[in-house]
């Protein structure tokens, strides 16, 4: 066993394997990181490197924020929880500043849990009280996309529009009442058009599917306003108004997923303010608290009031740490108009990305919004064949450069850079320098 005076990466590593549950990631990264600042991250051994997926697009304002230190700091020695059954004043403060940010008007409210996955899974049972109670009916069906994310619960993994999150599990990642539909993933579109001479057709098609597939009892669209999981998906800018508009019309709400996308990582508070278009329940986890637990659901107050008393808790819900974490972390947001700064270094990051584009064959697309970028590796751009192994190893050179990167998408061949939102202008120029290097190396 590792003895704490001894600790070396290769010990940990090796007692990690042992001991922890083997469904981690494939390609878990060989490195243990002691320290983070910033958009910076320190190993065992020393070596810093600029993280560019901030813990799954998670450490939005950066590692250790001064004003998250201090919020955390203050509350760690005071209180750490309480649980629902009493009031604490982290978790009330930070109910008044979410529902001022969240993407709808009107009257709205809030409800805080511990994961993405549960904010998610909260929303759809949410979405079903809100029906029985509307419509005195149970039985409505959730329409999701393909190539979508949305948690590793049995719920979620079948809202999830991926077989490679249900591999082995089939009776508990089929739900019913579930209906996958086609991606507006352009670059490999579902009916093989190009947009926008394809006048959004798998917008459209959601009726045809409402219509033949379904019950016709619709419950809820739930989409990420961007698809992260999938390979940074950013659907055409009019697709979810025709979307939603058709859900709307079948009865259904719209819950949109920003447990990726929310918290100024697209350029906006949320991703969906990108599609003009307002979501009924609103999912979050991640960039909420910039670094620990909590997940949280937002919703219309018409639709929160479906629940009852005792109809929905989660012990560490309300959590005091974890509650003042998000409420330093939204007050940074608008003091410092984090999102503005994003559009505009993303859009200038996209640019310079798709000028790498030209020189190297092997970047299929450059795409996403924000700090939210996907770069799709193929091996010929013609056949739009999935360069999986040289992702990979492009994610080896720019560890060993001292950059972290991820790897994802639905074929596996989607780099992902989506930092801390407050890295410099310097610190990028210098990452899209090191994958120059890189991709000409595997090239
Ligand atoms: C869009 C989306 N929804 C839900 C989840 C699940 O969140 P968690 O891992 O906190 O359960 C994720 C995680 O990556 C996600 O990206």
């Amino acid at each position: 066993m590792i003895e704490e005076e001894k600790l070396s990466t290769s010990k940990i590593i090796e007692s990690q394997k042992k001991l922890m549950f083997p469904c981690m990631p494939r390609y878990r990264q060989p490195i243990v990181i002691v320290e983070g600042k910033g958009a910076i991250v320190k190993d065992l051994d020393g070596k810093e490197y600029v993280d560019l997926f901030a813990g799954y697009a998670a450490v939005n304002i950066g590692h250790c924020h001064p004003k998250v230190v201090e919020a955390i700091t203050y509350w760690a020695q005071k209180l750490h929880h309480t649980s629902y059954d009493y009031h604490n004043i982290p978790s009330a403060l930070l109910a008044e500043k979410l529902v001022k940010i969240l993407p709808m008007s009107g009257e709205k409210k809030v409800f805080y849990c511990t994961s993405g996955a549960e904010a998610v899974e909260g929303s759809v049972k949410l979405m079903r009280k809100y029906m029985l109670k509307k419509v005195n009916k149970t039985g409505f069906e959730v329409l999701t996309l393909r190539y979508s994310f949305h948690g590793r619960t049995h719920l979620t993994t079948t809202l999830t529009g991926q077989s490679k999150y249900k591999k082995g599990m089939a009776a508990v990642v089929s739900i019913p009442g579930v209906k996958i539909l086609p991606a507006p993933y352009c670059y490999r579109c579902p009916f093989k058009k190009e947009y926008p001479e394809c006048d959004i057709l798998c917008a459209k098609y959601i009726e045809d599917v409402i219509k033949y597939e379904t019950s016709t009892d619709i419950g809820a669209f739930i989409a990420e306003p961007i698809l992260g999981e999938g390979g940074i998906i950013a659907p055409p800018k009019e697709y979810f108004t025709e979307a939603v508009k058709i859900v709307r019309d079948y009865g259904g709400i719209f819950i949109a997923d920003e447990v990726q996308t929310g918290f100024a990582r697209t350029g906006k508070i949320f991703g969906i303010e990108n599609y003009n278009v307002e979501p009924d329940i609103v999912a979050m986890a991640k960039g909420l608290t910039s670094g620990l637990p909590l997940g949280a659901i937002g919703a219309k107050t018409e639709i929160a009031d479906a629940f009852e008393p005792g109809d929905h808790s989660s012990t560490w819900g309300p959590n005091v740490v974890s509650c003042a974490a998000a409420s330093a972390v939204i007050d940074v947001i608008l003091e410092e108009r984090v999102h503005e700064k994003v559009e505009k270094i993303g859009r200038e990051l996209i640019n310079e990305l798709q000028e790498l584009q030209r020189k190297h064959k092997i970047i299929g697309e450059v795409r996403g919004r924000g700090l939210m970028i996907g770069i799709e590796l193929v091996k010929d751009r013609n056949t739009k064949t999935p360069a999986v192994d040289e992702a990979v190893k492009v994610r080896e050179y720019m560890r060993e450069m001292g950059y972290l990167i991820g790897v994802g998408g639905a074929y596996g061949s989607t780099l992902r850079i989506e930092p801390p939102l407050m890295i410099t202008k310097e610190q990028l120029e210098k990452a899209l320098e090191a994958l120059d290097t890189v991709i000409s190396k595997i090239e």
